[in-house]
């Protein structure tokens, strides 16, 4: 069946390559490293299964331009990037990697945290651009005895409450589908999301993106904050309202932020070539202004959408795909989205 993956590294295409091999999967594999959108179509679209990464943009005119295809598998946890109404509406079943790294982005998550409470990349960037060990601007605060509000206890929120307690860290959480056999075991409170905001010193989301959680954060949500708080969000970057962030972050309401994800993360990573092609109504460039004053505040660490990358979680990622892939052609698929 043939078969197109793409966003693929040359490790990758390796990787899947043997295995495809070894598990004797009866596929033509293809290996593409752009993204897949519409502004990104290949010459061949005759695919019938098709796996991408967060990076592409599956919406209703890429289902349209793939005649043949029969699965869509994502090789992410998250799913938003794929239009599964679109897919529901032409019986495309899509598949995804439901766990594959909830220590991998809980510890990032908690990288975060450590890089704003001790000025770690401050340290960093101070001695390599002025060769200045003074510590004078470099005081941070304890993490012991503050409070973590975990949004959204899930795979990853529940990994980052126990690193949290291991940090003695008084713990709250919001979900509204709380754990209580996980919350008896742990030891947290459930707030509701308006108290949780109002007693965390650092707030962390762990919430898919969907309809309801959209601008979760928004300029009312944040007003809520304790003064000086800080916001982590390794979760989707429109979980956060950008413009209300950078009011915040200006008026000293938050007092700083670690963002690995941002609305409008792949225009802002792909400049270049929306400026070359892009479509400006089907985007907030507002936002992506947005993202480069965050990006330039020294109170604000943005990563690259990294939270994911570790060789152990890449490799979980890539045989649960191809295992994906297997139970399709079995005809028991597995990992299918809703
Ligand atoms: P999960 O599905 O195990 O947990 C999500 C939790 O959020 C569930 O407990 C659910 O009840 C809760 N939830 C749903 N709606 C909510 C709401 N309105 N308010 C509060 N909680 C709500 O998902 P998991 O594995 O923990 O991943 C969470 C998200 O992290 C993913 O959906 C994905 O978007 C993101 N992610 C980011 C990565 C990165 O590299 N930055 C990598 C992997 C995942």
């Amino acid at each position: 069946m043939k078969t197109q993956f793409y966003s693929v590294k040359p490790w990758e295409k390796e990787y899947l390559q043997n295995k495809i091999q070894t598990l004797s999967l009866p596929i033509e594999a293809e290996f593409i490293v752009d993204q897949l959108d519409k502004g990104h179509l290949p010459p061949d679209t005759n695919a019938e299964i098709v796996s991408v990464f967060v990076g592409s943009q599956v919406d209703k005119s890429v289902f349209d331009a793939f005649p043949n295809l029969k699965l869509i598998t994502t090789r992410s946890t998250g799913y938003d990037h794929v239009d599964v109404a679109a897919a529901k509406e032409k019986n495309i079943p899509v598949s995804y990697v439901p766990a594959y790294g909830e220590n991998t982005v809980a510890e990032f998550a908690f990288g975060l945290i450590l890089t704003l409470s001790r000025k770690i990349y401050l340290s960093v960037d101070q001695i390599r651009e002025s060769g200045s060990f003074a510590q004078d601007n470099l005081q941070g605060f304890d993490l012991k005895g503050k409070t973590l509000g975990v949004v959204g206890t899930g795979r990853i929120g529940k990994h980052i409450i126990k690193m949290a307690k291991g940090f003695d860290m008084n713990v709250v959480a919001y979900d509204p589908f709380p754990d209580l056999e996980f919350q008896k075991t742990v030891g947290y409170e459930y707030l509701s999301l308006e108290d949780l905001l109002k007693t965390s010193d650092i707030v962390s989301i762990h919430v898919p993106y969907m309809k309801e959680t959209h601008h979760l954060l928004n300029a009312d949500t944040i007003k809520l904050m304790k003064k000086g708080a800080y916001l982590i969000n390794t979760a989707r970057g429109p979980v956060v309202e950008t413009e209300a962030l950078v009011k915040a972050l200006k008026d000293g309401q938050l007092g700083g932020a670690g963002l690995d994800v941002l609305e409008e993360e792949n225009l802002t990573s792909g400049e270049a070539d929306f400026i070359l092609g892009g479509h400006p109504e089907e985007h907030n460039l507002k936002t992506v202004l947005a993202n480069h004053v965050l990006i330039d505040m020294p109170n604000v660490v943005v990563t690259p959408h990294n939270a994911f990358n570790t060789k152990e979680a890449l490799q979980r990622i890539l045989d649960t795909t191809l295992e994906n892939i297997q139970s399709f052609l079995a005809g028991t698929p597995k990992n299918l989205v809703g």
